[in-house]
């Protein structure tokens, strides 16, 4: 019998030896990279980079994929910014589950697309069991529904497209002339809230800001407030969005409560939980979700605490009926009356990666307690990072993290032995760009309270207190290094603040 030979152009000619020898040779150039990086990004500068990147003729083939990737190593791999790295604390990334790794090559190698099921088959019905699991998990009820997407950012445009629309629909009388339609959130929400306002047609102002308490949670008394005050001035509550792990603090909308305000008020509550989603499968802090359950719509990415590769995010909807404020049929695709689960039904997208293989084969390999705790021990991480930052004088800390971001600041002590605590917001910014250019540690900064932080996101299961601590240093000694303070080995000052 002769070999089969796959008959696309890129494999014309190729036997499926040769498909196999240049998928092993890939992953053997990536285990060759893996195994040597020690810091997250090389630290070679932008200026460099560019010229680099520049330098390729993309009107010039190399003729082979051996080639092809062996340059690729050297554009890409050697300078691409790497999660696993313990020296990466700073965005809501993380290092990926390698089950995950291995189902992602599946499904670009079969290039399955999720739109239609004549196009997927089982990779449809494996979807939406992730799907029905996680809406599960989450306790949405018989009818919920959902669907795979790109991101919370997706995830967020979608659950607000069909609240508006549900609005629009369930109001007993057109929209009055001149009423506006609001949403809903506090000032920490993401700002893919807003963004989708504007996206949707509902204007810049359409999210009213909701107070927070001391904790930066909403405030439900301050919510049934700005209910009742856009209800006053004519308008609609569309939603409200209850964040469940903010960005920047991780915090936790008090859910219930929030919920109980929607009822009132016949609200869409939609639950950004991309963050805090991965709690769904905590064995220890499953609580800190509770009231999630009455959501209209969730968000899970998860691509961040479940450790999947981007992208990997769902939205869930407790009535799934509401999904049909996406759906279009079309002749060629998904004609009206076809029975076929078809998910473009229910998607903003047509066209779409077999995102949910990889979760599925995470949760085959190493199973949804496995996760969890993963996730649990950056949570004890984050508490532990901030318990040392807070007992070190020369940092000041935020406050205790809920989930497993950490905001301080670093408060040098000057050539004359004081603490420097003015120099202290002055200096976030230049430390943390210190700190990309050299590629030793990448964190990340932002603004709370009207005042720059400096932000560790830890979501490396495999990070020690011990790590961190190394990046801590790297931060005080780049901060001296800014100030002009000479450095000083850090066991000495350890015993001159002892
Ligand atoms: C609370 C929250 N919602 C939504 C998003 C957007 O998610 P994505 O980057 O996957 O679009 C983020 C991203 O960090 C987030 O923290």
């Amino acid at each position: 019998m002769t070999e089969h030979t796959p008959t696309t152009h890129l494999f014309s000619g190729a036997t499926v030896d040769h498909y196999a020898a240049v998928v092993t040779a890939t992953l053997g150039t990536l285990a060759d990279r893996v195994r040597v990086i020690r810091r997250p990004r090389s630290g070679v500068p932008q200026h460099d980079l560019e010229e680099l990147v520049g330098s390729v003729d993309l009107d010039a083939p190399l003729g082979d994929t051996f080639s092809a990737i062996k340059e690729t190593s050297r554009l890409y791999l050697e300078h691409a910014v790497w999660f696993h790295e313990a020296g990466y604390v700073a965005h809501l990334n993380c290092p990926v589950a390698i089950p995950a790794l291995a189902a992602d090559l599946l499904a670009s190698a079969v290039n399955t697309s999720v739109d239609t099921y004549d196009q997927s088959t089982t990779a449809t019905l494996m979807e939406r069991r992730l799907v029905a699991w996680t809406a599960g998990r989450a306790g949405l009820g018989p009818a919920a529904d959902g669907v795979f997407t790109s991101g919370g950012t997706q995830s967020n445009l979608q659950a607000l497209l069909l609240a508006r629309d549900e609005t629009l629909t369930r109001l007993p009388s057109p929209l009055p002339a001149g009423a506006r339609l609001r949403i809903l959130a506090s000032g920490q929400s993401h700002f893919s809230v807003s963004k989708s306002a504007r996206l949707l047609g509902l204007g810049a102002d359409a999210v009213v800001l909701v107070p927070t308490d001391a904790d930066h949670r909403m405030d439900p008394a301050a919510l049934r407030e700005a209910a009742a005050g856009v209800r006053a001035a004519g308008d609609v509550v569309m939603a409200v969005v209850a964040t469940a792990g903010t960005t920047d603090l991780g915090r936790i909308d008090p859910l219930a409560a929030v919920a109980d305000v929607c009822a009132e008020h016949g609200a869409w509550l939609h639950v950004d939980a991309a963050y805090g989603g991965a709690l769904l499968v905590s064995r220890r802090r499953r609580h800190l979700l509770d009231g999630i359950e009455r959501a209209d719509s969730v968000t899970v990415d998860f691509h961040k605490g479940f450790f999947q590769p981007v992208a990997c995010s769902a939205v869930l909807v407790r009535d799934g009926a509401t999904l049909r404020h996406v759906t279009h049929h079309a002749a060629y695709l998904n004609p009206r009356g076809e029975r076929a689960p078809n998910q473009v039904d229910r998607s903003l997208q047509t066209t779409r990666r077999f995102d949910a293989l990889k979760l599925w084969v995470t949760l085959r390999a190493m199973g949804a307690d496995a996760i969890g705790d993963a996730f649990d021990t950056c949570l004890d991480l984050a508490t532990q990072v901030h318990a040392d930052l807070g007992a070190d004088p020369r940092f000041e800390v935020h406050s205790a993290p809920t989930l497993s971001t950490v905001l301080f600041r670093y408060r040098p002590v000057g050539p004359d032995g004081r603490l420097d605590p003015a120099a202290a917001d002055r200096l976030v910014a230049g430390i943390r760009e210190r700190l990309f250019e050299e590629g030793e540690a990448i964190v990340a900064r932002t603004v709370v309270d009207g005042r720059p932080w400096l932000k560790f996101t830890l979501l490396n299961p495999g990070s020690t207190r011990a790590d961190v601590r190394t990046v801590v240093d790297l931060v005080r000694e780049a901060g001296d290094d800014l100030l002009g303070i000479p450095a000083t080995p850090v066991r000495a000052r350890e015993e001159v603040l002892a």
